[in-house]
């Protein structure tokens, strides 16, 4: 369990920052807006964000009675059962903690709209695959359809709070459509607060997170809302954590973290390949430029290209909205980033033909991991997807293990693109799903690293090696094998940001080149 009493109550009173909310309570008690006090917590849409914020939620305000909603019944049984629907370090315990005293999932959205004075919208806004702004803009007609919900049950005022990463100025839009609704007596207050968790790590970064965000209207109202809503999060959160500022700031600050972010990942690809080229290797590039304060050595690990549900789609949203206010040099900056990472997927599955004698057509190659990152069994966006489908383009065969992707999720998203297989049988024909590393690794051509979970760096190599067919190649897109242990081995190693034959402290351990 993650650090789960650390930072109850932690009220820190010497709070200088300049955006620290002033009307934050100081004390503990709760904040009354409009004539109300916070008791009952709605959140619409149990997927990765609603989950995991309001199971923390419930865990650490034991007064307030939190209620999950999703209108996929499938969802809600599973996160009322033993097997959650996400797979999320430490989760289970926190539901488990809570699940049925103060926390609860439901279908019933309108009995929770209803009871609830603050709701959070955490339902899913695709990048949209129609009409305008189509492979760019939000999809928000689940975030609307929320909105047109609650203006339509709600016979009391509600705190409104998008939860979902929205484009700039969706809060107006939601506001503009719950005062074009609203009955006769009920107010409505709609802030940002964006989520920051990452997968893997979710109830880490709940617990302690480096900031919560609160977006509200520069009116007395919109801050006594803003207010009601830091007073939830003052139960475990310092309150100098907890940064105010207006609502279009709110909403643009998340797209510009997981745009800086994903621009972090694209220049350490960037300089990945030039790597490659000139025998540099970009993990010792990471570490020195790393060291430079100012730049810091997170998220300076090069990979096969990020994936997830939240950096292309949220840096194609800022390109799209850059576009729309008639800033094409600011768009075409950021759609450079996503750029860099199509570039890079497509680099290392070309480096994969080319280095199997430039055609992988009926060769075996085992994948070793399909979730995008380590710790989680999301598939959205993951590299691993692209770099699949494009082997089976070519012709090869795969075998697929991942500990934590089901074998229905891995076939669905590879059958993404049915233009690859000629025959609805050949994608079954072509793709194996298997139990284990070692499964998938027997007599195959390759094996490729693509998500980088740690049992993966621990398998028995000379087990692995024997069973494959030679010569026996290694892609490690991850950089988390032992290079020179597999080398001694007799494969044949592949690294992103790195040429292996050049590898000096191999060339000094090799007898031959070290004697006499
Ligand atoms: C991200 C943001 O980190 C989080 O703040 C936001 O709320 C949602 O989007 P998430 O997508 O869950 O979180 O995972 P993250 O850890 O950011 O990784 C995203 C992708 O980048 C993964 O595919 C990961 O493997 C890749 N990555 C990350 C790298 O390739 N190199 C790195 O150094 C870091
Ligand atoms: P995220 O990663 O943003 O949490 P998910 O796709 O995991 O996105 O979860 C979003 C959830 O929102 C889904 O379970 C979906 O069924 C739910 N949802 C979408 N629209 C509505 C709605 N109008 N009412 C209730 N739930 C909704």
């Amino acid at each position: 369990m993650v650090d789960p009493t650390k930072g109850i109550n932690s009220e820190n009173t010497s709070c200088h920052h300049r955006n620290t909310f002033s009307c934050l309570p100081k004390e503990s008690g709760n904040t009354s807006f409009w004539g109300m006090s916070v008791k009952k917590i709605c959140c619409i849409g149990a997927g990765y964000v609603g989950g995991p914020t309001c199971s923390v939620i419930a865990y650490k305000c034991p007064e307030l009675q939190v209620t999950v909603v999703d209108v996929n019944p499938q969802r809600i049984a599973q996160w009322n059962s033993d097997e959650l629907p996400i797979f999320e370090p430490s989760l289970d315990e926190v539901v488990k903690s809570c699940r049925g005293r103060n926390l609860f999932f439901s279908t019933d959205v309108d009995q929770a709209i209803l009871e609830a004075e603050l709701i959070f919208i955490s339902v899913n806004t695709p990048t949209k695959n129609y009409g305008l702004g189509k492979g760019r803009a939000a999809d928000l007609k689940f975030v609307e359809s929320c909105a047109r919900r609650i203006a339509e049950i709600a016979k009391s005022s509600k705190i409104v709070v998008e939860k979902s990463t929205v484009p700039v100025k969706a809060a107006e839009s939601i506001t503009n459509i719950l005062k074009a609704n609203v009955k006769p007596g009920i107010k409505y207050q709609v802030l940002s607060n964006p989520e920051f968790l990452a997968e893997g790590t979710a109830i880490g970064d709940l617990l302690n997170p480096d900031r919560v965000l609160i977006g509200g209207e520069q009116t007395s109202e919109g801050q006594e809302a803003v207010s009601a809503l830091g007073w939830v999060y003052q139960h475990w959160v310092p309150r100098e954590k907890i940064i105010t500022m207006n609502t279009w700031s709110s909403e643009l600050s998340k797209l510009a973290a997981n745009a800086f972010l994903a621009q972090r990942i694209s220049s350490i690809n960037a300089m990945s390949a030039i790597c490659e080229v000139t025998g540099a290797d970009v993990s010792e590039v990471a570490h020195a430029i790393g060291t430079d304060s100012r730049i810091g050595n997170k998220f300076l690990k090069a990979s096969i290209g990020f994936g997830g549900s939240c950096f292309q789609k949220d840096v194609l949203n800022l390109v799209y909205l850059c576009e729309c206010l008639n800033l094409p040099e600011v768009a075409a900056y950021w759609q450079k980033v996503v750029d860099i990472n199509d570039y890079q997927r497509r680099r290392f599955s070309n480096q994969i033909i080319q280095r199997l004698f430039n055609t992988v057509t009926s060769k075996t190659i085992a994948i070793l991991g399909f979730a995008f990152k380590k710790d989680t069994g999301d598939t959205r966006e993951s590299s691993a997807i692209y770099i699949c489908q494009h082997l089976l383009e070519e012709g090869a065969h795969i075998n697929i293990y991942d500990p934590k992707v089901k074998k229905e999720q891995i076939l669905k998203d590879l059958s993404s693109r049915p233009e690859i297989f000629d025959s609805p049988d050949r994608l079954n024909e072509l793709v194996t799903i298997c139990p284990d590393a070692y499964t998938a690794a027997a007599d195959s051509h390759a094996l490729v690293i693509c998500t980088e979970w740690d049992e993966f760096a621990n398998l028995d190599y000379k087990k692995i090696y024997s069973h494959m067919l030679k010569p026996a190649f290694v892609f490690d897109g991850r950089l988390i094998l032992d290079h020179n242990s597999l080398l001694d081995l007799g494969f044949h190693v592949e690294v992103i940001g790195k040429r292996l034959t050049r590898d000096i402290s191999r060339v000094v351990r090799t007898p031959a080149a070290g004697s006499t």
